[in-house]
């Protein structure tokens, strides 16, 4: 029988595309989504895409930190092993609504492992952050490089990286795999899934996509007085379906035995500006990006971007895509729906 894999935010962003490559490899997926910065219309897309083998998802809404109804549904279902996804994201709201973001995030993973526990299922794969890195102190991050939160949502991440390694040390048949993800931008190439924030966008890419389609009118640069090569902030980008071909590494990986409780970068290994990454969703897209040059924004590192080769090593993963490709996905999926998931009037 194919293995059976609960994702828990299964319905966002980074979940639907791994839900999509996990299908595409014949597992069978379980999804729990509370709906709560997704829509459910990205699920019946990824069943779409399966084509036959969209008949193995099935979907719940289902918050987290409900334990009897995760607890209902681990009597009814043996999942192999658990993709965790669900939490609140947004580090600028992370910083005004603390509690929520530990609430969320925290005791969500808790009610997770503790019913996982109940039922004897002792493999997982956590979404962390290079948010973990803080502003390094060194470039590129390896796994060992140290550790430090800079926003509430980061220590969430970190809270849980550390509940995690104590998990295992206090049961070793726990197979744990903490993935630290750069940042993932693009989209499925089939342009019928992909990010679809609510609100006026955070994060660099998705901001990009909403001024090409004229949804804003610029784009605000934070900072061009950094040290790097053109006074712009450097990220690591990596296109999400490489990201989404990562979870599959690292579910074989907890096939191994014995792999305790292990960290792995996920990204490219190149550092990319804003004002690079710009210019290239231009060409992509055959759209004028206007810019406003503003001061930096609080809280955020000059450059950072990853060590892959632990992850090449021993996930024997290696992403495929570079930001050319990132750029075609992106407007491929922003051209053919403006407004993601939603109409006009969902969206501000
Ligand atoms: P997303 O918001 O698109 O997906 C998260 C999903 O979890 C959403 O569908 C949301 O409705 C759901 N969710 C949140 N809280 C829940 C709860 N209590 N119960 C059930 N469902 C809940 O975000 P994403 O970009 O796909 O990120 C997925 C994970 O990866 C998150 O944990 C995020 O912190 C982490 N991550 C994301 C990035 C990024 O830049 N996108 C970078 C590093 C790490
Ligand atoms: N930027 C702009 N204008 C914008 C948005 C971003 O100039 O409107 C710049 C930022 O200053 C930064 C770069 O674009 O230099 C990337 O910013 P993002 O907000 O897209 O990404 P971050 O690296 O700041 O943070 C993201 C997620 C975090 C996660 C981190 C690492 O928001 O949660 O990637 O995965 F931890």
């Amino acid at each position: 029988m194919a293995p059976t894999i609960l994702v828990t935010g299964g319905a966002g962003y980074i979940g639907s595309h791994t839900v999509l490559q996990l299908l595409l490899r014949d597992f069978r997926v379980v999804v729990v989504d509370n709906l709560y910065n997704s829509s459910e219309t990205s699920v019946q897309r990824v069943k779409e895409l399966a084509t036959q083998s969209g008949r193995n998802l099935s979907f719940h809404k289902l918050d987290l930190r409900d334990g009897p109804a995760l607890e209902k549904l681990f009597l009814s279902t043996r999942f192999d092993a658990v993709i965790h996804f669900a939490g609140l994201k947004a580090v600028g709201e992370s910083v005004q609504k603390p509690l929520l973001y530990f609430d969320n995030n925290i005791n969500g993973t808790i009610s997770l492992l503790k019913v996982m526990a109940n039922h004897g299922c002792k493999k997982l794969v956590f979404s962390s952050s290079a948010t973990v890195y803080g502003w390094p102190e060194k470039v590129p991050c390896t796994e060992e490089s140290p550790l430090v939160a800079t926003s509430p949502y980061g220590r969430t991440k970190l809270v849980i990286e550390e509940m995690c390694r104590d998990q295992y040390c206090a049961d070793p048949e726990w197979k744990i795999i903490l993935l630290r993800y750069f940042n993932p931008v693009g989209a499925h190439p089939s342009g019928y899934i992909g990010e679809d924030p609510h609100g006026i966008p955070n994060n660099l890419m998705p901001f990009v996509q909403q001024v090409a389609v004229g949804r804003r009118s610029a784009l605000t640069v934070y900072g061009t007085d950094y040290s790097t090569n053109d006074g712009t902030g450097v990220r690591d980008y990596i296109h999400v379906v490489d990201l989404a071909d990562g979870h599959i590494a690292a579910l074989h990986k907890l096939d191994e035995s014995s792999i305790g409780c292990r960290e792995y970068n996920l990204g490219t290994g190149k550092g990319t500006s804003v004002l690079e990454m710009v210019k290239a969703f231009e060409k992509a897209s055959g759209k004028k990006i206007p810019l406003v040059m503003s001061g930096r924004r609080p809280g955020d590192a000059e450059m950072v971007y990853a060590a892959i080769e632990k992850a090449a090593r021993e996930l024997k993963w290696k992403p495929k895509y570079g930001i050319e490709e990132m750029c075609r996905d992106q407007w491929n999926w922003a051209s053919k729906n403006p407004y993601g998931y939603g109409s006009p009037r969902n969206n501000h």
